[in-house]
C-alpha cells in the first residue's frame, strides 16, 4: 500500500501566506494572491451555487453553508450575492482603494454589499481561525455569522455549537490541508441525526482525502470525487514549489502532465451526501463546471508567465522518462 505523507509534512512544500489572512481588511489577499492568479473561488461559485440549489430541494427552511478557511468571507460574497470574483478582484486591486484605511475600507464595503442583488435563500457561516478577517467579512456583509475558531485544536462554545449544528452545507477552497480530520470529526459530532450536512472540498491534488471522506461515512455520508475536471486553485509561487508539489503528486500515484507539469495548483472536487442523493443524481450530473485552465483574466498576470521555462523543462523530462520506459 502506498504510504501518505501527512499534511504537516505536505504544508512544508507550499509557500507560505500565513501573514496575509491576519491583516485587517482583504486587500493584502488580492494584491499577493491575484499576482498568482488565485482562481479557485471562482471556479468553486457554479458549483457551491448548484449544490446550494439541490439541497434548498430537499428543505423548506433557507440553506445554512458553512465556509470552512472562509478568511475574508470571499466564498460567502460569491454565494450570498449576485457578484463574480473578478469583480472582487478588481474592487480590492483598484489603485484608488490604496490610500484608505482599513476603517475606511470597511464603511464602503458595508455600503458594496448591502447594495447589491441578494439571494434570499441563502444564509453563510464563516469559519477561519483568523479572528481579524472573519470579523471584517461579518461586518462588511460578505458572512451572515462569523466564527474565529481552529477546530483542529479546540471545541466550540455551546453558542458557536448550536450555530455549527444548523449547518446544511459546509464548503470548502484552499482550507483542507491546513483542517484535517479532526476538524471534521468535531463537526460530525454536532450533527443533526438524519439529516447531516453535505460537504464539498476543493481539495489540492497533494493531499490526500481518505481521512476525512472515512469520518464523514460515519454519518453515513458517502463521498464522490468529480472526475470530469480538475480545478486550478492558482500558479505555483516558484519553482521549488513546483517541483516539490509535482515530486507529491507523483508519490501520490497521480499524473502531474497537463496540470502541475504546467505549473498550476489543481485541486479536486470532493462532495459527501447519502447515498439516496446519490442514486437520485450522481455529482457528475449534478454540477457543470468551469475549470480555470482556460480562463482569460481582465486584470492581473498570466497563469504560466514566469515559470513556462519550467513547464517545458518539466514535460521533456516527463518525454525523457516515457521514452526510457518504453
Ligand atoms: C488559502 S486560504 C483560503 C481562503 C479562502 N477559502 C479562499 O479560497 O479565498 C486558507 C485559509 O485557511 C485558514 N485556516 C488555517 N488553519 C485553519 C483551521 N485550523 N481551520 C480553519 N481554517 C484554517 C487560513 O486562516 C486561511 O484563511
Amino acid at each position: 500500500m502506498r504510504s501518505e505523507r501527512s499534511y504537516s509534512d505536505l504544508n512544508e512544500i507550499k509557500y507560505d501566506f500565513s501573514q496575509i489572512y491576519l491583516d485587517k481588511d482583504p486587500r493584502e489577499y488580492f494584491r499577493v494572491l491575484g499576482q498568482l492568479d488565485y482562481i479557485i473561488p471562482h471556479v468553486a461559485q457554479p458549483v457551491f451555487e448548484q449544490l446550494i440549489r439541490a439541497r434548498a430541494e430537499t428543505q423548506d427552511e433557507p440553506v445554512t453553508v458553512l465556509d470552512l478557511g472562509c478568511s475574508y468571507g470571499l466564498n460567502g460574497a460569491l454565494m450570498k450575492y449576485a457578484l463574480r470574483y473578478d469583480a472582487l478582484r478588481e474592487r480590492y486591486t483598484d489603485p484608488a482603494m490604496k490610500p484608505l484605511s482599513s476603517d475606511a475600507m470597511l464603511e464602503l464595503d458595508r455600503h458594496f454589499y448591502q447594495a447589491w442583488p441578494k439571494h434570499p435563500r441563502v444564509r453563510v457561516i464563516g469559519l477561519d481561525p483568523s479572528e481579524s478577517a472573519v470579523r471584517y467579512g461579518e461586518q462588511a456583509g460578505t458572512m451572515d455569522l462569523a466564527l474565529p475558531l481552529d477546530l483542529e485544536a479546540n471545541d466550540p462554545s455551546p453558542e458557536q455549537a448550536n450555530a455549527l449544528a444548523a449547518v446544511d452545507l459546509v464548503v470548502s477552497t484552499g482550507c483542507v490541508g491546513y483542517v484535517t480530520s479532526k476538524t471534521f470529526k468535531r463537526l460530525t459530532k454536532l450533527a443533526r441525526l438524519g439529516r447531516p450536512a453535505w460537504v464539498a472540498s476543493f481539495v489540492l491534488r497533494m493531499f490526500p482525502y481518505d481521512d476525512i471522506a472515512a469520518t464523514l461515512a460515519t454519518l453515513g455520508l458517502e463521498t464522490e470525487r468529480f472526475e470530469a475536471a480538475t480545478f486550478v486553485q492558482r500558479r505555483f509561487a516558484n519553482f521549488d514549489e513546483m517541483e516539490a508539489t509535482i515530486k507529491a503528486v507523483e508519490a501520490r500515484g497521480l499524473d502531474p502532465r497537463g496540470r502541475e507539469s504546467d505549473g498550476l495548483f489543481h485541486a479536486d472536487l470532493f462532495v459527501s451526501r447519502p447515498p439516496a442523493e446519490i442514486a437520485r443524481r450522481r455529482v457528475q450530473k449534478l454540477v457543470s463546471v468551469v475549470s480555470g485552465v482556460n480562463k482569460p483574466w481582465p486584470v492581473g498576470t498570466h497563469a504560466l508567465g514566469s515559470l513556462a521555462w519550467a513547464a517545458r523543462a518539466q514535460r521533456r523530462k516527463q518525454q525523457r522518462k516515457l521514452a526510457a520506459a518504453s
